[in-house]
């Protein structure tokens, strides 16, 4: 039987108390790696002055972790520096604030060269390799120049944007040269996959047979969507436990009355928090009635805190929030709670459950899962409203969300109000057609089809040359 490679940045070792909250690849692969044997490599978080060129084993049930060490430079070089200063920012079309640097470069490819050493010597002939994200698009190149022909998939969490776009980042024509050595690339949505395709044949004058099929040097990759789903009955679950946590029970017993608006999202420039609290404030000032009436919580875990344009996000959301309950809280009354502690999948079901709004308004994102968890955690006679960017990859699927445009925050204010005042039939009606389409396409449908297409392909891989360091 062939087994499951899977690779990426963070791996996700499952907690032995059972208590911790898997994070969201952990959950979308718990099935893949029932079906499969599996071996799970990369990164171990940590940072050493020596690290190893092999990797530390950990075996739990029928899954091998294989977890890397890198020293304090390639940190800064490969993930913090070329994935999270250059690559991430340009994905999400922030050109402005994409920083490129040759050594970041460097190092990225240097990091990408050392995985694919050590994970080749673990590889057997018949296995599945499926890579996932950003931090490692050159390591199907690296593994083919070490001469492995396994079919080897990749999945793009992010958007990918447009080639005119991409085209402005340093290095990217060899990163997407690097791209056709996979059989097949999955990305979030349909527009996505048009852009990487278009980028491959505008900038490489590969060639593009049948929709969705490349051609470059007599060799094949398909790049098609595959919008990542959640686990619906396993959320809905938890969102149906009556309220045991603290933090649920205090925010029920602390908003009386109140309704409850909530946020939930990695602390990062792409989520909108600061544009998406000025829009709160716009419906606060619209609607003087509603002071008093309605209260926001955002609940947005530090991410990345080592980049300098993450610790100016925090500033300015901190100076944000900090202006706008001065000027419209009143005694007994904050407008938004603000917190930066993670929480549990479970906690979050329940806040999910008890709110009437759930705002997911980011500037541009691959799908976002908070929207479709949202969703799945709501009472089925009385939902609340789902207000999402159009700029998300769950727009895409979610369309009963209301859909706005996160730089209108004028938009964004008027959706907030409507959304409060739509009727039961309303919200029954947009949320069961939300539903259907979370269950056609959970997170069980994604791995597995990804999988089907990967597995099924017949194309056989050259051997190619490494990338180059540096351009
Ligand atoms: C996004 C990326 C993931 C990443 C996660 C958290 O969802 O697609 O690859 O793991 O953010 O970011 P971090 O830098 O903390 O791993």
């Amino acid at each position: 039987m062939s087994r499951l490679v899977v690779v990426s940045n963070r791996v996700s070792i499952p907690d032995p108390t059972g208590k911790g909250s898997a994070g969201g690849l952990a959950v979308a692969l718990r099935e893949a790696f029932q079906a499969y044997q599996g071996l799970w490599f990369g990164w171990s978080g940590k940072v050493s002055a020596h690290p190893s060129t092999e990797p530390k084993m950990v075996d739990k049930g029928n899954v091998h972790y294989a977890l890397m060490d890198l020293t304090s430079i390639d940190r800064q070089e490969y993930y913090n520096g070329f994935a999270n200063r250059a690559l991430w920012p340009i994905m999400h079309y922030r050109l402005g604030l994409s920083e490129f640097s040759r050594a970041d470069y460097a190092g990225y490819l240097r990091v990408n060269r050392s995985f694919a050493n050590a994970l080749a010597r673990l590889i057997r002939p018949d296995d599945l390799i499926w890579v996932h994200d950003y931090h490692l698009i050159p390591l199907a190149a690296e593994l083919r120049a070490l001469g492995l022909t396994n079919r080897i998939g990749y999945f793009h969490h992010i958007p990918w944007p447009a080639p005119e776009v991409f085209g402005t980042l340093p290095g990217s024509r060899e990163l997407l040269r690097t791209i056709t050595d996979y059989d097949l690339v999955g990305v979030q949505t349909e527009r996505d996959a048009d852009n990487l395709r278009r980028g491959i044949v505008q900038e490489l004058g590969a060639t593009q047979r049948k929709s969705d099929l490349i051609s470059l040097n007599g060799r094949q990759s398909r790049v098609k969507g595959f919008p990542i789903g959640i686990d619906v009955a396993g959320f809905q679950q938890a969102a149906r436990r009556p309220a045991t946590h603290r933090l649920v029970k205090q925010t029920i017993a602390n908003l009386g009355s109140r309704r409850l608006i909530i946020g939930v999202d990695r602390l990062d420039y792409s989520k909108g928090i600061p544009e998406r609290m000025e829009a709160f404030e716009r419906f606060l000032v619209s609607n003087p009635d509603q002071r008093g009436h309605v209260t926001y919580l955002q609940i947005a875990p530090t991410s990345r805190s080592e980049v300098p344009e993450y610790a100016s996000l925090s500033r300015t959301v901190s100076e944000t929030l900090g202006r706008i309950n001065g000027s419209l809280g009143e005694p007994g009354w904050v407008p938004i709670h603000y917190v930066t502690s993670t929480y549990p999948r479970s906690v979050l079901a329940g806040l999910y459950r008890i709110a009437h709004v759930g705002l997911v308004t980011p500037m541009r994102d691959g799908m976002n899962l908070v929207a479709k968890e949202f969703v799945a955690a709501q009472n089925p006679e009385d939902p609340g409203v789902l207000v999402l960017s159009k700029f998300a990859g769950a727009a895409q699927q979610l369309n009963d969300a209301l859909i706005v445009n996160p730089n209108d925050k004028f938009e964004v204010a008027e959706a907030i109000g409507d959304a409060l005042h739509m009727d039961r039939a309303e919200r029954v009606a947009r949320w069961q057609r939300m539903m259907k389409t979370l269950q056609d396409y959970d997170v069980s449908w994604w791995a597995d089809s990804f999988l089907k297409e990967l597995s099924g392909h017949k194309g056989v891989s050259k051997a190619r040359s490494p990338v180059p360091i540096g351009e």
